[in-house]
């Protein structure tokens, strides 16, 4: 996937199926009168959803997306799902390695790699989440965990694969606190993640990667933090459960 502006909303465990149906319908409304053909939208509702999400998205251009997948195609995994079952109900794209699946579930950077891997052999684009802990931040370590979630998740893809990858930064401390990061904090990790990606795969794919930026982003705040040069676009929590705040969110991209 080439360097794209995305506004993605990650609904985590919330929205009922109904209220998941109403809600992508009004999303989908906002987004043909008022954005058609401009940034990258993409949904990712619960599991529940997806089928019914699918069907309603199509022909709209918004993207569908899941909150997790397993890295085996079937098999005795109670409660999981695979990439290619979610492939086939028209999921395009899946977050992998959120700070709340590594901190519950006890994902690792090396379950993610499997994961992500998995993600792109089934077609779907992986939205991999890095980032680093309040204390991780106090004790001046985030690079290094930046740099360790990145080069043990990613780095083990080929070129042609890493073109399937989204990359999102989303510090623990600034999601669901409405403590955003400021655009020089997030700016400064997400040329740091790009001169990563410069260093292992080259400049040009460096170039080509989307990089969003989450944690605590509003329609207040998103126009600063959108305007930095490696700042993509936003991975969106809170704000995304109403379609007015995701839709305006994504008028700071223009
Ligand atoms: P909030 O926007 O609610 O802080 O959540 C961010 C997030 O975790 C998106 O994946």
């Amino acid at each position: 996937m080439s360097r794209k502006r995305i506004v993605a909303g990650n609904w985590k465990m919330n929205k009922s199926l109904e209220e998941s149906q109403a809600l992508i319908t009004e999303i989908r409304g906002m987004v043909r009168d008022e954005h058609r053909g401009q940034s990258k939208f993409i949904v990712f509702p619960t599991f529940l959803a997806l089928p019914s999400a699918s069907r309603l998205l199509e022909g709209t251009g918004i993207g569908l997306g899941a909150q997790n997948c397993h890295w085996e195609e079937s098999g005795a995994y109670t409660g999981e799902l695979s990439a290619s079952m979610l492939r086939k109900v028209g999921v395009e794209y899946v977050l992998v390695g959120h700070s709340e699946r590594r901190q519950y579930f006890g994902e690792t950077n090396t379950t993610c790699a499997q994961k992500v891997k998995s993600a792109i052999r089934h077609g779907l684009t992986a939205v991999y989440c890095v980032g680093e802990t309040l204390s991780q931040r106090e004790d001046k370590s985030y690079f290094k965990v930046i740099e360790e979630q990145i080069s043990e998740g990613l780095f083990g893809l080929d070129r042609k694969e890493f073109a399937q990858v989204v990359i999102a930064y989303e510090p623990v401390w600034a999601i669901g606190t409405g403590l955003n990061a400021s655009p020089s904090q997030a700016e400064e990790i997400h040329a740091y993640i790009r001169r990563l990606v410069a260093h292992q795969y080259s400049e040009e794919i460096a170039a080509d990667t989307s990089i969003l930026y989450g944690g605590s982003v509003k329609p207040d705040n998103a126009n600063e933090l959108f305007m930095c040069p490696n700042i993509d676009g936003g991975l969106i929590g809170g704000a995304s459960l109403k379609a007015r705040d995701f839709i305006d969110i994504a008028k700071a991209l223009r």
